[in-house]
């Protein structure tokens, strides 16, 4: 697995500073109040549990699976709700925590679902953003890392759900995606 990697772009120590940062962030935004967390799966599972535990309050965590990736490296534009919410976000605060914006239009599928449910406000946290790749505007509230359009994998994040389990974030050699 690790013979596949072509380079590492943040280290295990970088993403955890990062997390540390964000979560001071988001704790101090919504200091006071009672957020739901909805992690969007599976690429975000890892981050959002470091990230909670970097938040100091009191947090609900719920997830949503979304897939619109297939085997593939691009978006099909196509998606479909694998799992949905266990609970009700009516009249909640919630933040939305995804592992890649990459052309947004996954999330901006999310959005629309979730806005029709009418939380109270919604919030974006991403570890990593490709704004080079993007086809829609979305207003993001927090960004780990900018990245260039290029494909990555580790921290929970897959290509044809494998090298989820790499600590860090990395490329793939050229080579992985003729396989
Ligand atoms: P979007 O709809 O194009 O924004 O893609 C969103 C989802 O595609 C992300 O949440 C990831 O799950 C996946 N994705 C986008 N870029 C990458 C990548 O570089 N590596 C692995 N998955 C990615
Ligand atoms: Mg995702």
């Amino acid at each position: 697995m690790k013979n596949d990697v072509k380079e590492i772009l943040f280290s295990e120590e970088k993403i955890k500073e990062k997390v540390e940062e964000l979560g001071k962030r988001i704790s101090k935004d919504y200091s006071g109040k009672d957020i739901i967390v909805i992690g969007v799966l599976k690429g975000a599972n890892i981050f959002l549990s470091d990230l909670i535990r970097k938040i100091d309050m009191s947090v609900t965590v719920d997830f949503i699976d979304v897939s619109s990736y297939g085997h593939s490296t691009e978006s099909s534009g196509v998606v479909k709700i694998n799992k949905d919410l266990d609970f009700s976000i009516e009249d909640r605060d919630i933040l939305i925590v995804e592992d890649i914006i990459d052309s947004g239009l996954t999330l901006k599928y999310l959005l629309e679902n979730l806005k029709s449910r009418k939380p109270k406000s919604i919030g974006i946290c991403t570890l990593l953003d490709k704004p080079e790749r993007r086809k829609v505007n979305i207003d993001v509230n927090y960004i780990g890392f900018k990245i260039p359009d290029e494909f990555i994998v580790g921290y929970g994040i897959d290509y044809a759900e494998k090298y989820r389990n790499l600590p860090y974030i990395a490329s793939l050699k050229p080579e992985v995606y003729s396989k």
